[in-house]
């Protein structure tokens, strides 16, 4: 959720902290900061709110030292203001902490007891004071903080500074990402990859357990017993984390219009469009004639992409789906069937109750594969099979391209599966494949109707609850886009199958609630538009999304009406993702909120 970094430079190290920090800032803005050596004694500035406070805090007073760490912070314990913000201190360290102290109440106490004063609300401060601890009763610095770690509790990844030791950082992984990188300007630490991208040619992840010393020549990994181990150093290709927004004022909108070629080419990885066929990139770890179901697992907009493909699985690869929001599916004890295949869904790869989906999984015999934007990441890593969306680094917080990336690779995924099960002919791939390759052309005409979804969204702006409806695959992209407009704008919305309309939400029907009814062209269009209907008849705010055969068939007033081609396609849901995302960008930029940073958000979610 935190975002932290470690730099023992040659230069002063505090520009390049704010630079690594910017590029975390995805992962938490509720404040920020940062500690140097200057002469040697530990000097650090903080700021609440989001990363420019800090700028302009170390404008007034630059920092010099050569040696640093840094943190930005999505609150977890303690309210997101200065005095809670990291690096945390305790005698002569500073630390810096991404994740949760789950003992930090006993250890507090046990601390005070010894004397040891809190000034913060924090659960991270009593690493600081842990640690302090472990050097007050005469250990050095490296194993005070291996000591330390044997009593923490708790997913976390750490960094520590010590106060007269200019060539030292030690960083500790468990149950949150952080990688040590090698570059001219010295050697660093830093959540991921993206962080590190301006300044280390190779860099080595911490596995799980392990902490790491560094020093400017040396690089030294332990593991979970303390023993020294290698690491993989691998090199970093700095172009391929290019981070900067084009000529769009918002990463949002950057992402938005990316997707007819990130679609595109995560479509390509996966299709052979010369011979019509699926081509999967990789073996699969099973036989897919013996699968006996899906099992799928994720968080938010990942969820809701895991809930559109079960109609895609259920369909061509004729394979009983389950689904759950990992949160709930961790701790269900659900019994997994022999010969099961489970199915992670992340952006980030790092999410921490989809991993710990996958690791439930694996513990109970499932064949694992994990649909993921990073390649390097937890997940991927714990995974049987990695199924790569090439969307590219998603520095919005609010999910898009992923999310159409995820379901190109869940539509061929189904396909190739329908085939291997010899459910699917070669005549039905064939003209699936077609539908899929044409979807990057379409989602390009989708983007052209941005005009008109601007002047929808600012109706929708004015209101204070709406609803959003579909059917079949249209109903978790509803979801979706009642997602999207309560994370962006902070307009209360919901989503809805558009069948259940009559089972309870139709009384919340009026003129002030916008009903945004998503209809694409299939089986159950006419159903959908009944529904429409029955929104109409109580006088109800219509907004349409829909072919131009669906506006006519709804032959009822409406407030709003975006026209989509005439898509007949089974995966139309990814054009009509464009839309329903557009909208919620409108309605928020329209409305004056932070779009790329919503409030309370974090890009990645690697806490409970
Ligand atoms: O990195 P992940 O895909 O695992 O993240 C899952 C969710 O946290 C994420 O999709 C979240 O719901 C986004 N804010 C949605 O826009």
């Amino acid at each position: 959720m935190c975002g932290i970094v470690g730099i023992l430079g040659r230069e002063p190290v505090a520009p390049s902290l704010i630079e690594a920090l910017k590029r975390l800032e995805y992962r938490g803005y509720d404040s920020a900061g940062l500690a140097t050596l200057e002469q040697g004694r530990l000097t650090r500035v903080r700021a609440s709110g989001k990363l420019r406070n800090l700028e302009e805090k170390l404008a007034a007073s630059p920092l010099s030292g050569t040696s640093g760490i840094g943190h930005t912070r999505w609150a977890t314990h303690g309210r997101p203001n200065e005095t809670n913000a990291h690096p945390h201190i305790s005698d002569k360290l500073a630390v810096v902490h991404n994740g949760i102290i789950e003992n930090f109440r006993e250890l507090r106490e046990e601390l005070a007891a010894k004397g040891h004063v809190f000034a913060t609300e924090t659960d991270s401060e009593v690493v600081a004071h842990l640690v302090a601890e472990q050097i007050r009763e005469g250990a050095g610095p490296a194993a005070a903080v291996a000591r330390a770690l044997t009593r923490l509790k708790g997913a976390f990844a750490l960094a520590f500074l010590f106060d007269g030791e200019a060539d030292l950082l030690i960083g500790a992984r468990r149950g949150a990402p952080l990688a040590a990188g090698w570059g001219e300007g010295g050697v660093y630490l830093g959540s991921d990859a993206l962080a590190l991208a301006p300044f280390a040619h190779t860099i080595a992840y911490l596995e799980e357990g392990d902490h790491v010393v560094l020093t400017r020549e040396r690089v030294t990994f332990h593991d979970a017993a303390g023993h020294e181990v290698e690491r993989r150093r691998q090199p970093l290709q700095a172009g391929s984390f290019l981070v900067d927004k084009g000529n769009f004022r918002h990463f949002m909108a950057k992402e938005i219009h990316e997707q007819p070629e990130v679609v595109g080419r995560t479509l390509s990885h996966y299709l052979d469009l010369a011979s019509g066929t699926v081509r999967l990139p990789f073996e699969l770890s099973f036989d897919a004639k013996k699968l006996s179901r899906v099992t799928i697992s994720a968080c938010g907009t990942a969820f809701y992409a895991g809930l559109i493909a079960r109609y895609w699985i259920e369909r061509y690869a004729r394979l009983a789906v389950e689904i759950d929001i990992a949160s709930e599916f961790r701790y269900r004890e659900a019994p997994l069937p022999n010969d099961g295949l489970t199915i992670l869904v992340s952006q980030s790869g790092e999410t921490a109750d989809t991993l710990a989906a996958l690791r439930y999984a694996k513990t109970h015999g499932q064949h694992i594969l994990s649909i993921v934007n990073v390649e390097t990441s937890t997940i991927a890593r714990e995974s049987d099979t990695v199924a790569l969306t090439l969307a590219g680094p998603e520095i919005g917080v609010a999910s898009t391209k992923a999310f159409t990336c995820q379901l190109a690779v869940f539509a061929c995924l189904a396909v190739a599966l329908g085939r291997a099960r010899g459910v699917l002919s070669e005549a039905e791939e064939k003209a699936l494949v077609a539908e899929l390759a044409a979807t990057p052309g379409l989602m390009a005409d989708a983007l052209a109707h941005e005009a008109r979804i601007e002047l929808v969204a600012r109706d929708v702006a004015r209101a204070s609850s709406v609803l959003y409806l579909g059917r079949g695959p249209a109903y978790p992209l509803a979801l979706e886009g009642a997602l999207k407009l309560k994370e962006l704008s902070y307009i209360h919305a919901e989503g809805y199958a558009a069948g259940e309309l009559k089972h309870g939400p139709i009384a919340l029907i009026d003129y002030a609630m916008p009903v945004i009814v998503l209809a694409p062209p299939d089986a159950t269009l006419e159903k959908t538009v009944s529904n429409l209907q029955e929104v109409a008849a109580r006088g109800g705010h219509l907004i349409l999304i829909g072919s131009r055969a669906a506006r006519e068939a709804a032959a009822a007033d409406l407030a709003g009406f975006v026209e989509l081609p005439d898509i007949a396609s089974a995966f139309a849901v990814l054009v009509y993702a464009v839309p329903v995302q557009l909208l919620a960008y409108h309605a928020a930029v329209f409305m004056g909120k932070d779009v790329d940073q919503p409030r309370n958000l974090a890009k990645s979610v690697t806490v409970e």
